[in-house]
C-alpha cells in the first residue's frame, strides 16, 4: 500500500482530502496539534470512512516529533496543509506566521529527506497572485503577496521550486486553493471557524440559521456586474479530488507542477446570497458597508492546467456548495464543539 503523511489532517480541506485518499486506496497517517481543529473531527472520519484514523498528535514545527513519526511509519509522499491562514491576522502576527508556515515546511522537507520521502504536496493560494492583473488568472500570472499569509505561501512555493532544482529527486505539487466552501454530504464535517467567522460562506449559514442577525457586504461599488466581490467559490470535495488526481501524477509522472484549483466560474456576494436563500429556504439578510481593506474586486481561475495536468476538474456547482454547508450548519449548531 502507498502510505500518504497529510499534516494539519483534522482541519477543513484535510480532514475532506483524508476520506478522498483513503477512497481512493491510500493509506493516510494524519498529523495535527488541535492548534485550529477539533479532535472530534477523528471519530467523524472513522464514522464516515469506517476505518479507525492512523493519527499522530504533533506540531509540524516540533522536529523530534515529525522525526518520530517518519520513523514510525513508512512514508511515501506528503501532503502538508497544516498553516496558520487568516489575511487578516497574519497582518497583526507576521512572526509567528512566518515561523509557523514557513518553520512547518522546513521541518517537514528536512525529516521527508532524512527518510528518503520526496514526493510533497503544498496547499498553496490564489492569494498569491494578489490583484490580478487579468482574469481568468493562469498559473504564469504575476505573483505579488498583499500580507503575510499570502508571502508564506509564495516563499514555500519559491523553497519548492530550489529543492527540486537542487536535487530532481523531489517532486513537488503547489496547488493554488481558490475560495473552498461547502461540506461532505453526510453532513458530519465541514468548516468550523472558531469566533467571528472571516470568510463569507461560514458568515453566511450563520446569519440564515439565526447565530448572527446581518450579513455585512464588504462594499458594492466594485467594477463587477452588481458591484460587490467576485471569487471562484470551489466545493471542499472537488478541492480534495484535486489532491488525489495531484498526488496519482507525482506517483505516474516524473517533475513538479503547479496548478489553480478552482471551478472557473467567478460568483459575486449577492449571487451567493441568493443562492443560499435558495438552497436552505431561509432569508440572508444583509447591509451593504464599506470595503474591506485588502479585498480585491475580482479573482477566478483559468482552470485548464489542471485539467490537462491532472485530468481533474471542478464537478459541484453552487447549489450544491450552498446545500452542503446548510447541511453541516443544520447538523452542527456549534461545529464541533463538544
Ligand atoms: C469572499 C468575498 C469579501 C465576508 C480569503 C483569503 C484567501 C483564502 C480564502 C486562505 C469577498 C466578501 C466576506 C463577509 C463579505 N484563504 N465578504 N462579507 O477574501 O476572497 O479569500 O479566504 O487561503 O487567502 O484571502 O474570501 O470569504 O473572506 O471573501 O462581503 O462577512 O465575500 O469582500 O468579496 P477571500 P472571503
Amino acid at each position: 500500500m502507498t502510505t500518504i503523511l497529510l499534516t494539519g489532517a483534522t482541519g477543513y480541506i484535510a480532514s475532506h482530502t483524508w476520506l478522498a485518499l483513503q477512497a481512493a486506496g491510500f493509506d493516510v497517517v494524519g498529523v495535527d496539534d488541535f492548534s485550529n481543529s477539533s479532535p472530534l473531527v477523528l471519530e467523524r472520519l472513522q464514522a464516515i470512512g469506517g476505518k479507525p484514523p492512523v493519527f499522530e498528535r504533533a506540531d509540524v514545527c516540533d522536529a523530534d516529533a515529525v522525526e518520530a513519526i517518519f520513523r514510525r511509519h513508512r512514508i511515501d509522499a506528503t501532503v502538508h496543509f497544516a498553516a496558520f491562514k487568516a489575511v487578516g491576522e497574519s497582518t497583526a502576527k507576521p512572526l509567528e506566521y512566518y515561523s509557523n508556515n514557513i518553520g512547518g515546511l522546513l521541518t517537514v522537507c528536512r525529516a521527508m529527506r532524512r527518510h528518503g520521502c520526496s514526493r510533497f504536496v503544498f496547499s498553496s493560494s490564489a492569494t498569491v497572485y494578489g490583484d490580478p492583473e487579468s482574469l481568468p488568472i493562469r498559473e504564469d500570472s504575476r505573483l505579488t503577496a498583499t500580507n503575510p499569509y499570502g508571502q508564506t505561501k509564495l516563499i514555500g512555493e519559491q523553497i519548492l521550486r530550489d529543492l527540486g532544482a537542487a536535487d530532481p529527486a523531489w517532486q513537488t505539487a503547489c496547488l493554488r486553493y481558490f475560495n473552498p466552501v461547502g461540506a461532505h454530504e453526510s453532513g458530519r464535517i465541514g468548516e468550523d471557524p472558531r469566533g467571528i467567522p472571516n470568510n463569507l460562506m461560514p458568515y453566511v449559514t450563520q446569519v440564515a440559521v439565526g447565530r448572527r442577525e446581518f450579513l455585512q457586504v464588504f462594499g458594492d461599488d466594485y467594477p463587477t456586474p452588481d458591484g460587490t466581490g467576485v471569487r471562484d467559490y470551489i466545493h471542499v470535495v472537488d478541492l480534495a479530488e484535486g489532491h488525489v488526481a495531484a498526488l496519482r501524477r507525482l506517483f505516474d509522472a516524473p517533475g513538479s507542477f503547479t496548478v489553480n484549483l478552482g471551478t472557473g466560474r467567478g460568483y459575486s456576494v449577492l449571487e451567493v446570497v441568493d443562492a443560499f436563500a435558495r438552497a436552505s429556504g431561509r432569508p440572508v439578510p444583509y447591509r451593504i458597508v464599506a470595503r474591506r481593506p485588502g479585498d480585491v474586486a475580482a479573482c477566478y481561475a483559468d482552470p485548464a492546467l489542471a485539467r490537462e495536468l491532472l485530468g481533474w476538474q471542478a464537478l459541484h456547482d453552487m447549489d450544491r456548495m450552498c446545500a452542503d454547508s446548510w447541511r453541516w450548519q443544520l447538523n452542527n449548531p456549534r461545529g464541533f464543539e463538544a
